[in-house]
């Protein structure tokens, strides 16, 4: 007989919608092929909850609409607890920092969580570390493989390398879609910054304050979870972080006084550019120096031919140098952004874990 798994999905913006759209379509075949009947028994945005025992259908938007009604983490709870639903895999399709609160109590009821929100991941050491304490103390799962990357299976070859116990030397990439797209455009076309930052803007892959691209911190935020995974004991504070906004504009407060200045930006990286050589090309990268303990995140000028220097679009590549991968790095590369590519990694992190709860089931039995 099939396992059911239930989904309990915080999130129904781009990714979470996706997702649900991609375990409608694809439940009979894993249903067929694995075993496994995926259902989603609750969904929930910040305010509102829908319940549905045996699992949301095609038409989930509108019945949201109708029959959702305000809620708090406990009637959620104590809903799975009534129905008697169990393999519960919570997935936070948020970036709600709020959220991530209710992360331990979850654990703590044995359900596993996966989630495509960088919070918990990047709070303080203590908290990553106690985390891990209450995963394993209550025999859950956590996975997180979207958190950087999006789709790409990044975090689970350095887990490999490492379990493994192979020495990873030095992980560098380009993590962000949003700069990727900004620095392969910026090196190849005749435009201004600024007109690079529209175009980033106008296809949906910049925050709506392209500071917070700019800033540099979310590449640190990934940067952090990649050393994290390899056992580093670091603090998002041992970053060196190298914001692109000069300096001469960084203590403007308001977006749009921000924006009545991008002259100054274009001036800025148009100077960089007169400096450029021709086979090389601007990239913006997390670099992980495990040899000597140091993590940065900076614009560097990178060969036309090297796996980074060759990025298109918007796409992420990270090479990892380790004791096997010594003079030629292991290369993960292709879309690193975007709601289908992510919806799909979560899918896949689920699985994972359905998979393992399917054999535990056939152990027992
Ligand atoms: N898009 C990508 O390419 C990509 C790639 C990798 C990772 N991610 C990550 O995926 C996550 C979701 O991204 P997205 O683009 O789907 O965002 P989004 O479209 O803004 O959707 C966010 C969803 O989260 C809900 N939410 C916010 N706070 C909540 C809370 N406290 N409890 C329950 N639900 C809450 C929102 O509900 P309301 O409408 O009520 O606020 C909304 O439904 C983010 O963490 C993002 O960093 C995205």
């Amino acid at each position: 007989m099939n396992t059911t798994i239930n989904i309990i999905l915080f999130g129904i913006g781009n990714v979470g919608s996706t997702l649900i759209k991609q375990v409608l379509a694809t439940n009979a075949t894993i249903s067929l092929k694995q075993g496994l009947n995926l259902e989603i028994p609750i969904i929930a945005n910040s305010t509102t909850a829908f319940f549905k025992t045996n699992g949301i259908k095609n038409n989930w938007q509108t019945d949201f609409e109708i029959f959702g009604f305000p809620y708090k983490i406990n009637d959620i709870i104590r809903y799975i607890q009534k129905e008697e639903l169990g393999n519960i895999i919570i997935v936070d399709a948020t970036a709600s920092r709020k959220f991530v609160k209710h992360y331990k109590a979850f654990f703590q009821q044995g359900y596993h969580i996966v989630t495509a929100n960088k919070i918990a991941n990047t709070l303080s050491l203590d908290y990553y570390n106690s985390l891990r304490t209450t995963i394993l103390n209550n025999w859950t799962h956590f996975n997180y493989e979207t958190n950087v990357g999006a789709g790409l299976p990044i975090i689970e070859t350095l887990r490999r390398l490492s379990d493994s116990g192979e020495q990873i030397h030095k992980i560098r990439g380009v993590f962000s879609g949003s700069l990727s797209y900004i620095f392969n455009t910026f090196s190849e076309k005749q435009l201004l910054f600024s007109e690079v930052l529209q175009s980033a803007q106008q296809k949906g892959f910049t925050e709506p304050d392209i500071r917070e691209d700019l800033s540099g911190k979310d590449v640190a935020r990934k940067l952090l979870i990649l050393a994290r995974e390899i056992g580093l004991q670091k603090e998002l504070s041992d970053i060196a972080v190298e914001s692109l906004i000069p300096s001469s504009l960084e203590e403007i407060h308001y977006l749009n006084d921000f924006n009545l200045k991008l002259n100054e930006l274009d001036r800025y990286y148009s100077d960089l550019k007169v400096k450029k050589s021709a086979n090389h090309v601007f990239r913006y990268i997390g670099e992980l120096d495990v040899l000597n303990g140091t993590l940065q995140t900076k614009l560097v000028l990178e060969p036309k031919t090297s796996a980074i220097g060759q990025l298109r679009g918007a796409d992420a590549a990270i090479e990892i140098f380790s004791e096997s991968y010594k003079e030629q790095p292991l290369v993960i590369q292709g879309a690193g952004a975007g709601s289908a590519v992510t919806a799909r990694g979560i899918l896949t992190d689920i699985l994972k874990i359905a998979k393992q709860l399917n054999t535990f089931k056939l152990v027992e039995a």
